[in-house]
């Protein structure tokens, strides 16, 4: 390695946003030097991209910064400089606090502001103390991003909306990532002709609260799916966070209408009890969930669902828990992520009376227990069927490949690599717990 190449180290924690913005963060920091290493040792340059969500995502980042000042330390010992960015949530949420228990850090850096790094390098390389960057400016972020000249993985991650006015009780989003914003058509349709160029056969629409997309251009999401589905080469399209009450009509109708579309929607519930739903802010009842999930599969019968929960709100009793172990078995899951309420600091919730941490583990684990005998019911009735995969790498074995389903179980297959970036047909021929065994059958033929 010569002289001029800096070594970058980047660890990201939270939701597929964060992935997406450190991958930008590298673009940005590649064109002064920096190159990414696999370990913090003898780093220039640590970026911390962190996640507030749950008061433990929060703790590692205080945890990973103790290892880092020593690291800094020694390096120099050596006369070198290891500057240290924290990014993300945190970064946005406790600014302040990070500077006062943490004084070693030199960038603390929020979501909206990531386009500003370069600057702020420049700055911390010439001078000591913390700089903090954490407003919310109205430039477009986005529009400040490199194009990556990095080749696209099969599955691309593509922010189209960012930030969040719904205001759940319980959670920090709206006061990190801001109000919400979308993006104009013409630039995610661009973005999306440009990763399709460079390998992407699926891409994911990101965004907090992805449904409430409005930007200029399109007729609300379902609007902007179909332009996207347009585009030749893309085979397949996802998006996730939706809320509930975001999905409307025309959407529903796109779910029965493109068939690039995937039947597989992650829409967060978070509980089965009008009372919390209320309590969270949510803005509906367990019945209109069920409705809509209704709608849904009437509309592409073979959708399969995905969702949040959170157990133990503050005021959740043991009969509101089991009205959401209720709509667990009246919906029937594919897949589920579920997690104990977690108080964040400034959020409404959080100054209510709380349930005691033995309840909210019990009831974690009888959901969890449940979400989990969903998932293996769904995974078994895979065996025998007939099913297309998007290979995506290498499998664990030799001489294996391993993809995704349209419903996002790994699968494994023997098979070339050179499958890998294509869609194709197999057999399930076995269930595990967390994968899907599978015979190929045939590469999908050729686009014309
Ligand atoms: N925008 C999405 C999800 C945002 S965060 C939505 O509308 O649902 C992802 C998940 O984390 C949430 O769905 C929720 O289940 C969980 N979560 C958010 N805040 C939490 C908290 N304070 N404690 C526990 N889980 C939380
Ligand atoms: Fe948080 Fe999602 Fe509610 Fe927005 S809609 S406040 S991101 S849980
Ligand atoms: Fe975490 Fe921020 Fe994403 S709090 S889940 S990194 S939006």
């Amino acid at each position: 390695m010569t002289d001029d190449i800096k070594r970058l180290h980047v660890i990201t924690w939270g939701c597929q946003m964060n992935v997406y913005d450190s991958d930008r963060m590298i673009d940005l920091v590649a064109a002064l030097g920096y190159r990414p290493v696999g370990e913090p040792e003898a780093a220039d340059l640590v970026i911390l991209n962190t996640c507030h969500i749950r008061d433990k995502a929060a703790e590692k980042v205080f945890s990973e910064l103790g290892r880092l000042r020593d690291l800094k330390r020694a390096s120099a010992l050596q006369g070198r400089r290891m500057v240290l960015a924290v990014a993300g949530c945190v970064a946005q949420a406790e600014g302040a606090e990070l500077v006062a228990r943490a004084p070693f850090v030199d960038i603390v850096i929020g979501p909206q502001a990531y386009h500003r790094l370069p600057d702020l390098l420049a700055r911390a390389n010439a001078e000591r103390g913390t700089l903090i960057e954490t407003d919310f400016p109205a430039d477009d972020k986005f529009a400040h991003f490199p194009q990556s000249a990095r080749r696209s993985g099969p599955t691309a991650l593509l922010p189209i909306q960012e930030g969040c006015d719904r205001f759940c009780s319980f959670c920090v989003v709206p006061y990190t990532r801001g109000p919400e914003q979308s993006r104009p058509a013409a630039a995610v349709v661009a973005e999306a002709r440009r990763l399709v160029a460079c390998g992407a056969r699926e891409i994911v629409l990101l965004g907090q609260n992805v449904n409430a997309w409005h930007g200029e251009g399109a007729q609300g999401l379902a609007g902007l799916v179909r332009m996207l589905a347009s585009i030749e080469g893309l085979e397949r399209i996802r998006y996730t966070t939706s809320h509930p009450r975001d999905m409307n009509a025309s959407l529903i109708a796109a779910h029965h209408d493109v068939g690039k579309l995937v039947p597989f929607l992650h829409l967060p519930v978070q509980c089965g009890s009008d009372r919390i739903l209320a309590a969270m802010n949510r803005g509906h009842t367990a019945a209109e969930y069920l409705e809509l999930i209704g709608q849904l599969r009437a509309a592409r019968p073979d959708l399969a669902l995905s969702s949040d929960f959170i157990v133990g709100h503050p005021g959740e009793s043991e009969s509101d828990f089991a009205e959401t172990l209720a709509l667990v078995h009246a919906v029937g899951f594919a897949q589920a992520f579920s997690f104990k309420y977690s108080a964040r600091p400034g959020t409404p919730a959080a100054a209510l009376p709380q349930v005691p941490e033995p309840e909210k583990e019990r009831r974690l684990a009888a959901l969890q227990a449940l979400l989990r005998e969903q998932q293996r019911a769904f995974n078994e009735n895979c065996v025998g069927r007939e099913l297309s995969v998007l290979f995506t790498g290498p499998g664990r074995r030799a001489g294996q490949i391993a993809g995704r389903s349209v419903w996002q179980q790994p699968v494994h297959a023997a098979g070339p690599r050179s499958l890998v970036g294509h869609i194709g047909e197999v057999k399930i021929s076995a269930a595990n717990p967390n994968s899907l065994s599978a015979i190929l059958l045939a590469e999908e033929p050729a686009q014309a």
